[in-house]
C-alpha cells in the first residue's frame, strides 16, 4: 500500500506562520509525525509540498497507477481550486482532505471547500494529529 501526502501553499511555513492558529511546531515536525504514522502501519509513503497550483495538479496526475491513496491539505487552494478538484476526480484515487484548523469556524470564505467534492472524508480542527487520522482512515479502507 502506497500513500501520497500532499501539502499546499504556505504549509512549509508552519511554526512561523500564525502560530495561534496552526501551532508552533515546524513543517519538518509534521513530516516526522507523518513518517511515524506510516511506519506504524507499514504503509509506504511520499510527502510532497508545493506553493503552486499547477505543480500540485501535475503531482496528482502523476500519482495515477503509482499510489493507492492520497492525503491532501490543499491549504488556500481548498477554497479556490477547481483544477485540483478536477485532477482528483480524473485519477479517482481515494482521497482524504485534512485541515489543521477548523475551517468552519474561521472566515466565511474558508467554509467552502472544492476539494470536499472529491474527498471520501474531511478531517479538520485536530492539528497535526489530523494527518495521522487521515492515514489511518485510508489504511482501514485500502487494507
Ligand atoms: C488550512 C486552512 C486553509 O483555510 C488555509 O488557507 C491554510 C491551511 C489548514 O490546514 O487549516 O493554508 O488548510
Amino acid at each position: 500500500m502506497k500513500i501520497l501526502i500532499i501539502n499546499g501553499p504556505n504549509l512549509n511555513m508552519l511554526g512561523l506562520r500564525e502560530p495561534e492558529i496552526y501551532g508552533k511546531q515546524s513543517y519538518s515536525s509534521l513530516c516526522e509525525l507523518i513518517d511515524e504514522s506510516c511506519r506504524e502501519l507499514g504503509v509506504e509513503h511520499e510527502i510532497f509540498q508545493s506553493n503552486h497550483e499547477g505543480v500540485i495538479v501535475d503531482k496528482i496526475q502523476d500519482a495515477y497507477g503509482k499510489f493507492d491513496g492520497i492525503v491532501i491539505n490543499p491549504a488556500a487552494y481548498t477554497h479556490t481550486s477547481v483544477a485540483i478538484l478536477d485532477a482528483l476526480k480524473a485519477v479517482s484515487i481515494p482521497t482524504v482532505e485534512v485541515h489543521i484548523s477548523d475551517i468552519n469556524s474561521r472566515d466565511e470564505f474558508r467554509k467552502h471547500s472544492y476539494i470536499s467534492l472529491a474527498a471520501i472524508k474531511t478531517v479538520m480542527g485536530l492539528g497535526f494529529n489530523g494527518y495521522k487520522i487521515a492515514i489511518e482512515h485510508l489504511y482501514e479502507l485500502l487494507k
